[in-house]
């Protein structure tokens, strides 16, 4: 099946929740207006009309811009498809005026990660709440 990618296509809650539930296993229902009204870009990709692949480029309205929420529904996975929307978010960043571009990530996706450019640092993280 063909794969379409779109950028910014705004897809509903429904949508997402759908994804979020297959790809990261999530079965609460959230709300993500307020996280695509923030962001410097939001690359999709669809099979048909299905949203199966999702990934945010939010910013912090200056010079840096943070892939987040990278994720494709578990029965399209392994077809290149996340590879396809980190091109894409890359590009349009750069588009946009981003001048640096960050990611975080588990140890078993540093091969993707780096084949797709990103560079080793060192990083951090808190969990703020549970
Ligand atoms: C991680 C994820 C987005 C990858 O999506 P995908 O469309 O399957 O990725 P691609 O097909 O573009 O993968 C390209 C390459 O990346 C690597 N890769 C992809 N998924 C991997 C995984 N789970 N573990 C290790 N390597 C992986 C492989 O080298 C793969 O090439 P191959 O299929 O020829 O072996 C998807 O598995 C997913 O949604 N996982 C759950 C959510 C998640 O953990 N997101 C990561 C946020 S940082």
């Amino acid at each position: 099946m063909t794969i379409d990618v779109r950028i910014d296509p705004h897809p509903g809650n429904e949508a997402l929740n759908d994804l979020w539930a297959s790809a990261w296993n999530e079965p609460t229902p959230r709300d993500f207006s307020p996280v695509l009204s923030r962001s410097l870009a939001h690359v999709c990709a669809y099979a048909g009309e299905r949203l199966v692949g999702f990934v945010n480029v939010a910013w912090d309205g200056g010079i840096h811009a943070f892939i987040l929420d990278t994720c494709v529904a578990r029965d399209f996975q392994r077809r290149g498809i996340a590879t396809k929307l980190i091109e894409q978010a890359t590009a349009i960043a750069r588009e946009r005026g981003a001048t640096w571009l960050h990611v975080d990530f588990e140890p078993h996706l540093i091969g993707f990660y780096r084949s797709l450019g990103f560079r080793e640092t060192e990083a951090g993280l808190i969990r703020l709440r549970d």
